[in-house]
């Protein structure tokens, strides 16, 4: 293998990203492509936002914060965990990161001895199994199946469950499916044993029922959460963990060792954005709710099934068996031939073979002819 680690060298690409290189090399050709893979909002993050961070940047708040984060950040997500959860957490127990990318690296290292097991479902986001095995620990995969709304059975995952289980991860809702998980299976997941991390990233992101925080089920529980999403913040790269009091400790020395604090600009753009950009949110959820109104129909025009519709995130994950069984091979020949970007349901996991993700984080008019595009597609094959 040469000089480089074999950790290195095992850890997998994202598929999605082969797909935005290529798309991005047909756009230097001079094409023109309509990208419905990426999963990242296509709005600016809200002026409130922007205009604290300028503020910010003036007043020369730009220096390391304590390695937990402001604590009028951490206390502003206590309060926001509080009113729209009911759940009390202490601002002792908050760490801000940059992202919830390192948040679910560092609870993963934090929990995770080499050999244990966390068990994750099966379309899941391709990270989660990625960093368990980066770390030596073993991800198991539960199925979770279109059928059945892709909801995680709690029978399922109580049959997998062994001396070495360490940790089940829910994500509501969810990349790929955009399925939220019912408050009843939420409920059976938290009585399994093992602690649950919960990756509410998505959180704000619903369109009919509302969502529900691991933490109203249990505490032994942690959560990651961040600003990339609803509210609009992927490049400021903000994220928090929500953890149980006798793991902060630990988690600040990865924290501090590793990235010594999230970036201070940020996280005083992270406070404007949850006390001031709640009617930011909303308008942005009810542009996305009306975009994913309009793929559903659209999709089932183009006569695919669509059995569930997704509840939640800003992603319809498609069943494409009937076209190919091979979603590497369909996304790149959508790709080429009809100039749509969409992501291989294989990236994803094995039993996400057969679907494709179309991501609605793009303007109606985008998606309108992307989907348009995908008709003549279809129709020429
Ligand atoms: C389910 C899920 N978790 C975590 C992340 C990471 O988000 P970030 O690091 O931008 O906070 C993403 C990004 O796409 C995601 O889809």
């Amino acid at each position: 293998m040469g000089d480089v680690a074999e950790r290195a060298m095992k850890i997998p690409p994202f598929i999605v990203m082969d797909v935005l290189e290529r798309a991005q090399a047909l756009e230097r050709q001079g094409r023109r492509i309509i990208h419905l893979e990426v999963g990242e909002p296509d709005f600016p993050t809200p002026e409130c936002i922007c205009e604290e961070a300028n503020k910010a940047i003036c007043d020369g708040l730009t220096h390391y914060t304590h390695s937990l984060g402001l604590i009028e950040l951490r206390e502003a997500i206590c309060e926001h965990y509080a009113g729209k959860y009911a759940v009390k957490v202490h601002p002792d127990q908050v760490v801000i990161t940059s992202g919830t990318s390192p948040a679910l690296f560092m609870i993963f290292a934090a929990l995770l001895d080499r050999d244990d097991e966390i068990i994750i479902s099966d379309p899941h986001y391709p990270c989660y199994p990625n960093f368990a095995t980066f770390l030596g620990a073993k991800p198991v995969c539960v199925n979770v199946l279109e059928d059945d709304g892709f909801q995680f059975r709690a029978e399922e995952i109580r049959a997998r469950i062994t001396p070495k289980s360490k940790a089940i991860l829910v994500n509501s809702p969810s990349n790929p499916t955009g399925m939220l998980l019912s408050p009843d299976r939420m409920s059976q997941i938290a009585q399994i044993g093992p602690y649950v991390i919960s990756d509410e990233i998505y959180h704000g992101l619903v369109y009919g029922e509302k969502e529900h925080s691991i933490l109203e089920f249990t505490d032994r529980a942690f959560v990651l959460n961040g600003f990339s999403k609803a509210f609009a913040m992927t490049g400021w790269r903000l994220g928090y963990i929500l953890a149980p009091k006798e793991f902060v400790r630990p988690l600040q020395k990865i924290h501090q060792n590793f990235f010594i604090s999230a970036g201070s600009v940020s996280q005083w753009a992270g406070l404007a954005a949850l006390r001031s950009a709640a009617s930011d949110v909303e308008r942005m959820r009810k542009i996305y709710d009306e975009r994913r109104r309009f793929l559903i129909r659209r999709l089932r025009e183009l006569g695919f099934a669509l059995k569930v519709e997704p509840e939640g995130a800003f992603y319809v994950f498609l069943n494409v068996r009937h076209l190919s069984g091979n979603s590497y091979e369909l996304a790149f020949d959508i790709l080429e031939k009809a100039g749509v970007g969409v992501t291989p349901g294989i990236d994803f996991g094995e039993n996400a073979e057969g679907y494709i993700r179309i991501s609605y984080a793009n303007s109606l008019e985008n998606i309108t002819e992307g989907l348009d595009r995908i008709e003549a597609y279809l129709k020429s094959r």
